[in-house]
């Protein structure tokens, strides 16, 4: 569990940041401190280019206070976080890797999600070797029903925009933030996100995706530690690494993270679709795909 930092020590790096901010300088590397005979590894999360070339949602923006509080946060939460080794890193099998996980997840109870009504932990499916990986929000009812991420409507639709981009939904790796149903499907609370989500950085780490694709704001901001809008978001890559915890292959380095618009968003506002197939031909680039062409 994160610790709490000293206020003072909060405010004070705060101010640093803010500082740093305004001196255009955005991006923040801290060195590898070693702990037993591991590394600590930082998520590297280049946020300076472009950010300033988007408006802002209406309604999203934060104010200064608060984009100080959530860098606090992020400092705080990502300055203390210790790394230890995991028991998958021992094992080269990715499915071996990914079943160790599963049983570490076990019948989870870490957070209140387990007594608000789900029936079971929806873990996450697909190519354990995938280059590419999507990440959702959480289960929704009919997820929860077949313990598998993306099976309802919006997973119809996530499985046609990865038909357009000329593969399968076998040959890439899904899963969500949080592996159980929020309630009502209700946003999963930002404890909720950091308790699960250590999870989903061991099986980011085990399946060394080359691209995630964060689905939806609640991906994106728990993958990034932002709190920017979708807009802010979108429209460029980041580089990545999953914190906490150390891959065990030292060729994979962290990949790169691609943000765009939930697929229950596009249900509900289906004009954005363009946008979406904007961001998915970004990372098609990247991945050297090219999209099938139409059939008549
Ligand atoms: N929405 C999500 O974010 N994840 C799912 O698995 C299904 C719907």
């Amino acid at each position: 569990m994160p610790r709490t930092l000293d206020p003072e020590l909060c405010h004070a790096l705060a101010a640093r940041i803010r500082y740093y901010n305004e001196m255009g300088i955005h991006d923040f590397y801290r060195r590898p401190p070693l702990v037993g005979s591991v590394a600590v590894q930082q998520p590297s999360i280049d946020v300076s280019e472009h950010s300033s070339e988007h408006t802002t949602e209406p309604g999203e923006e934060m104010s200064p206070r608060k984009a100080i509080a959530a860098a606090t946060a992020v400092v705080d939460e990502a300055i203390l976080e210790p790394i230890s080794l995991k028991p998958e890193q021992s094992v080269s099998d990715p499915v071996q890797a990914l079943k160790i996980i599963r049983e570490d997840l076990g019948d989870c109870t870490r957070c209140v999600l387990h007594k608000q009504g789900r029936k079971q932990i929806v873990f996450g499916v697909g190519n354990p070797n995938a280059e590419l990986m999507f990440v959702g929000e959480g289960p929704g009812a009919d997820e929860d029903e077949k313990g598998e991420p993306f099976v309802g409507r919006a997973g119809q639709l996530l499985n046609n925009m990865i038909k357009a981009m000329g593969i399968q939904r076998e040959d890439v790796y899904i899963a969500n933030i949080v592996k159980c149903r929020p309630p009502g499907n209700r946003q999963p609370e930002r404890d909720e996100c950091a308790t699960c989500s250590p999870f989903l950085m061991r099986q980011i780490a085990v399946v060394k995706p080359k691209v995630i694709v964060a689905l939806g704001a609640t991906a994106a901001k728990t993958l990034l530690g932002m709190n920017s809008s979708m807009m802010q978001l979108r429209g460029r890559f980041y580089d990545f690494k999953p914190t906490g915890v150390l891959s065990n292959d030292p060729n994979w380095d962290g990949c790169k993270l691609a943000v765009t618009y939930h697929p229950a968003f596009l249900l509900r506002d289906p004009r954005q679709k363009g946008e979406a197939w904007k961001d998915l031909q970004m990372v098609m680039k990247e991945l050297g795909m090219k999209a099938p062409k139409p059939t008549t």
